[in-house]
């Protein structure tokens, strides 16, 4: 995929200064900086989605729109768009410390910690930053809510504990859409109408459309 990821990152400081609270805006921006030219090197995962040079970014941005998109779908819904977008912004950055940098010969490795995970190494990260925030400590553990909860299910490199907020939830789901549909981009050409296929985000088949209506792009 032929993505500026300039341009992309650019757009997240954007949807970062959507953030109204001056230390979380702060905060997340200068995570985003510190950890820009990973954002930048890493892909989305190795096995499952965004399995490319800065698809950790782009993933990063998607994210945060969808989960903007989803506050926009919902406006009577009186969640805290704060927690929304600082989450999603950050919801990965643990992955920075998984995966080697892509070096055009070999594959990305996981080289991150197995016993780990990346939520709790996102929540390691934004932890550091946001101790040296005064804001009140219960706050502070709900924008950390926002990174540990995100995968919302206990699995190898799942949640560290359920979600108990509505905001992370939003930020699961609009996690969950990215990862779903972006392995599916190339996959789907390939094959024709009513045929099945596979992505790589599992063992599932998918099957194409049958509709005489429906054109390939
Ligand atoms: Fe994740
Ligand atoms: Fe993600």
């Amino acid at each position: 995929m032929n993505i500026d990821l300039e341009n992309i990152f650019d757009k997240c400081i954007l949807y970062k200064d959507k953030i109204k609270n001056k230390s979380l805006k702060e905060c997340c921006g200068r995570i985003l900086i510190d950890y820009k030219d990973k954002l930048i090197k890493k892909p989305g995962t190795t096995t499952s989605h965004h399995y490319f040079e800065g698809g950790l970014l782009y993933h990063t941005y998607c994210v945060t729109r969808n989960a903007i998109t989803i506050l926009e779908l919902y406006p009577n819904l009186n969640v805290d768009s704060d927690l929304v977008i600082f989450g999603a912004l950050l919801h990965d950055i643990g992955k920075t410390k998984n995966y080697t940098d892509w070096d055009n010969k070999s594959e990305y490795k996981y080289n991150g910690s197995q016993l780990l995970g990346h939520s709790y190494e996102g929540t390691h990260i934004v932890e550091n930053y946001l101790s040296e925030y005064d804001l009140n400590e219960e706050f502070k553990n709900q924008a950390l809510h926002m990174i540990g909860s995100h995968m919302t299910e206990f699995s190898d490199c799942g949640t560290l504990v359920l979600p108990k907020m509505l905001e992370v939830i939003i930020i699961h789901f609009a996690d969950k859409i990215d990862s779903t549909l972006e392995p599916a981009h190339n996959v789907i050409n390939q094959v024709g109408k009513g045929e099945k296929y596979k992505t790589c985000n599992g063992p599932r088949d998918y099957y194409k459309s049958l509709n005489p209506e429906y054109r390939d792009f």
